[in-house]
């Protein structure tokens, strides 16, 4: 699908080239600092999938793959912040050198909420990976260990992100126009 042929779509912001070439060299970076010990890959449901699959393929380090779904409410004022955990791990990560991964760290709110849930479960080690990050919409400070790409204020999709769970298979990111962005 071209980026042209999208209702809504204005432009690529990273190319599928681009994306890969990064997740590589994250792979490799990630590979470093695991050395010795085995990953558990936690992906946040369902954005992180395609992000998580192609990271995967460039950790060399033993690893398990666990998935997690959430569901997120606004609260009667509209903002966000109500998280729920609407499918759970199949297994227990005690013990485990968890790295958390997702598709986009925004307010925070979510990843704060997914921390504070793991690191109840007595993980050895409780890391963050993300494909992009908002950092100028942070509200709550949370930490982040891995990130591809920062990006700018604006609603992209592609690589796992999604426009009313559209658009998650494009290879690409694209940045939405503005009276999409809602
Ligand atoms: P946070 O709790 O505000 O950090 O929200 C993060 C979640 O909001 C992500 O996991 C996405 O599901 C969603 N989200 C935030 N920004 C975008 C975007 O630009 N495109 C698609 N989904 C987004
Ligand atoms: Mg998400």
């Amino acid at each position: 699908m071209s980026a042209v042929s999208i209702p809504g779509v204005d432009r690529i912001l990273f190319t599928e080239e681009q994306i890969h070439t990064r997740i590589q060299e994250l792979g490799a970076e990630i590979s470093r600092r695991y050395e010795g010990k085995t990953i558990k890959l936690i992906g946040v449901l369902k954005g992180s999938i395609f992000f998580l699959t192609a990271l995967a393929r460039y950790i060399e380090v033993p690893l398990k793959i666990d998935f997690l779904g959430i569901s997120s409410f606004s609260n009667k004022t509209g903002a966000p912040g109500v998280v729920r955990i609407a499918k759970d791990l199949d297994e227990s990560i005690e013990g485990e050198d968890v790295l958390l991964v997702e598709d986009i760290v925004d307010t925070g709110f979510t990843l704060r909420y997914l921390l504070q849930t793991l690191a109840g479960r007595a993980p050895n080690s409780l890391s963050v990976c993300t494909f992009l990050d908002r950092n100028s919409r942070r509200i709550v400070q949370v930490p982040v260990d891995y990130r591809c790409f920062e990006i700018p204020d604006r609603f992209v999709v592609g690589f796992g992100l999604d426009y009313n769970q559209l658009y998650r298979n494009l290879g690409y990111v694209a940045v939405m126009k503005p009276e999409r962005s809602t």
